[in-house]
């Protein structure tokens, strides 16, 4: 644990500039509010994905998840994780009321934010729910932000993406390395597959699929994610697995060059 203050000076130094597109999204997490049921949703949730993804996941995500204090009996308190994740790579986890719009996306990674809903899902929705919820978001995403070079990534990709505001179709691209990255991202680890993407991570039935074999896994390959079609609503017929996180980050690079 940290002494109070330490995260709020780490998170200013990173973060640097006030949000403006995504000011009026931003909202507080009520925590107290939330129901004994709701906390058990949670626990359900967890207890479901971790036998899995202690022998499948990427150990960078592993590691996250103790470093930033997740648990698996009550929905995390925001303000707490974010005690322990920003000293560590300056990011934040950082409430919203929903989905937002591309530009307040954007900026909010820029800024070292990581826009996080604070609802959970119902029991009768646990395996999948179109809304974003905090099971995803947190649970999926957030521990990966504790790795530096995933960090650095993700900040590069949010202030690249939002320099493409104006092109709709190199927008569309990035959206393409977002996706085979950051939410269905596989990594090779002493010859096997890991998942590191939060659709992975926080989706039993996404999980089980990688882990059965039945997606094509592709060496990752820069050109081929950027022009890989892909859809939201099924399985996932192709993945694309780095080597390591740094793979990742020079794509980012890589494709600023490219595109920007
Ligand atoms: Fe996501």
């Amino acid at each position: 644990m940290n002494p109070p203050g330490v995260a709020g000076a780490e998170t200013r130094k990173h973060g640097g500039e006030p949000l403006t597109v995504a000011q009026p999204f931003l909202i507080q997490q009520q925590w107290d509010a939330y129901t004994g049921e709701q906390h058990a949703v949670w626990a359900e949730l967890v207890r479901r994905r971790m036998p899995q993804l202690r022998e499948h996941a990427a150990e960078e995500y592993l590691n996250g998840f103790e470093q930033i204090g997740l648990r698996e009996d009550t929905i995390p308190n925001l303000a707490d994780v974010n005690r322990r994740l920003g000293p560590r790579t300056g990011w934040n986890a950082t409430p919203v009321s929903g989905f937002l719009p591309p530009d307040a996306f954007f900026e909010m990674l820029g800024a070292r934010q990581f826009p996080t809903t604070t609802y959970i899902r119902s029991r009768e929705a646990m395996e999948y729910t179109p809304e974003p919820d905090i099971f995803h978001d947190v649970f999926g995403h957030v521990p990966m932000h504790a790795h530096p070079v995933f960090a650095d990534f993700l900040q590069h990709y949010g202030r690249v993406s939002a320099a493409l505001m104006h092109d709709k179709d190199k927008l569309e691209k990035m959206g393409r390395l977002f996706w085979f990255t950051v939410e269905f991202g596989v990594i090779l680890q002493k010859g096997k597959v890991k998942l590191y993407g939060s659709g992975l991570i926080s989706s039993h039935g996404e999980g089980t699929h990688v882990i059965e074999g039945k997606p094509e896994i592709r060496d990752f390959n820069l050109d081929q994610v950027l022009e890989q079609r892909f859809l939201v609503s099924e399985e996932q017929k192709v993945l694309y697995a780095v080597e390591s996180f740094d793979q990742i980050y020079e794509a980012a690079q890589e494709a600023e060059k490219r595109l920007g």
